[in-house]
């Protein structure tokens, strides 16, 4: 198989818009498809956000910010996505909810079409077996922002083909990103060590050892990580963070990855981070 220049994004959230941007940018024609109508409308005018920060810091001309623009069809049913050569998966992260689509995804789509989830950390040996291709279905994990953020995580399946991931390390350089192969355990590589470095961070403030405020700046100073880990917790959704820590703590069956309680419960709670605008911290705007 040749390029790829057709691609399907499924979920046009944060994680499916930014997808459809940076593939759209490299020049791929792009159906971004979900349900939501308020979804694929929010998606556009996050695209064109993002692409006019990109103009105004040189990084990208007018033109062809506009050109990538145009390169992104809205669509509002999965159908849609049969004409790719490659669709990308990144819709709410939850195993049955996945393993449906793809096996809508498997009847839809024709032979020979490459299936990507965008998965953190759910298995891509499992996700594929809903599927009769698992030979075609690999993770290409990709990290928020998507337009700024350098790593695709190109996570190998049991049964994923050499040359599929051959196929999916290329596309992910011509994307401008630098892909990282790493096999199928749960968590991969990235959430299995950065989620329980956040739910220690999430227990220090439990136990009382610090404010979020203390653990976040002594990351920031003392690591030089751009936001500390509970800053980054509630950028990344506290839900989200939970979710990760299960399937950690569920795959590999070691009480170290326990979440913490204080984390079920601020979930529990309904205080997700940014997008609920209250987590470790209140946002305002
Ligand atoms: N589109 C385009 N450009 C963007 C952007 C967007 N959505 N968001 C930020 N930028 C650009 C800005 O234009 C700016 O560019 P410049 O430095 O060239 O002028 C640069 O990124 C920095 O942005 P800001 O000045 O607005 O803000 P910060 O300096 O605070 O950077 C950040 C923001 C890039 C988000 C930075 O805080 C950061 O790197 N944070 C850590 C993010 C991270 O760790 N992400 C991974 C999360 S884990 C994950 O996604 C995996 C999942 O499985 C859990």
């Amino acid at each position: 198989m040749g390029g790829i220049e057709r691609i399907s994004v499924i979920g046009a959230g944060t994680m499916g818009s930014g997808i459809a941007q940076v593939c759209a940018a490299a020049g791929k024609q792009v159906t971004l498809i979900d349900t939501g109508p308020a979804q694929l409308e929010a998606a556009r005018v996050k695209v064109q956000d993002s692409l006019r920060r990109m103009v105004k810091k040189g990084a990208l001309t007018q033109a062809d910010a506009e050109a990538a623009l145009t390169r992104i069809r809205p669509a509002p049913e999965l159908a849609a996505a049969k004409d790719a050569q490659l669709v990308i998966e990144a819709i709410f992260e939850k195993e049955s909810i996945k393993l449906d689509t793809w096996h809508a995804l498997e009847s839809l789509c024709p032979p020979g079409v490459l299936f990507a989830s965008n998965t953190s950390s759910i298995s891509i040996t499992k996700l594929a077996s809903a599927t009769q291709r698992p030979e075609l279905f690999i993770g290409m994990h990709f990290f928020n922002p998507v337009p700024v953020m350098k790593l695709v995580e190109v996570i190998r399946g049991n049964k994923t083909s050499a040359e599929t991931n051959r196929i999916v390390v290329e596309l992910s350089r011509e994307l401008g990103k630098s892909p990282v192969e790493v096999n199928d355990y749960p968590g991969f590589v990235s959430n299995r060590v950065l989620m329980p470095l956040i739910n220690e961070a999430i227990f220090a403030v439990f136990e009382g050892v610090a404010t979020p405020e203390a653990v976040d700046e002594v990351f920031k100073l003392g690591m030089a990580h751009p936001m500390g880990p509970l800053t980054l917790a509630d950028f990344i959704g506290l839900d989200v963070c939970l979710d990760i820590m299960n399937v950690l703590h569920e795959g590999f069956g070691d009480p170290k990855y326990r979440p913490c309680p204080l984390l079920k419960q601020m979930v529990a709670a309904g205080k997700l981070g940014r997008k609920t605008k209250h987590g470790f911290y209140a946002y305002n705007d």
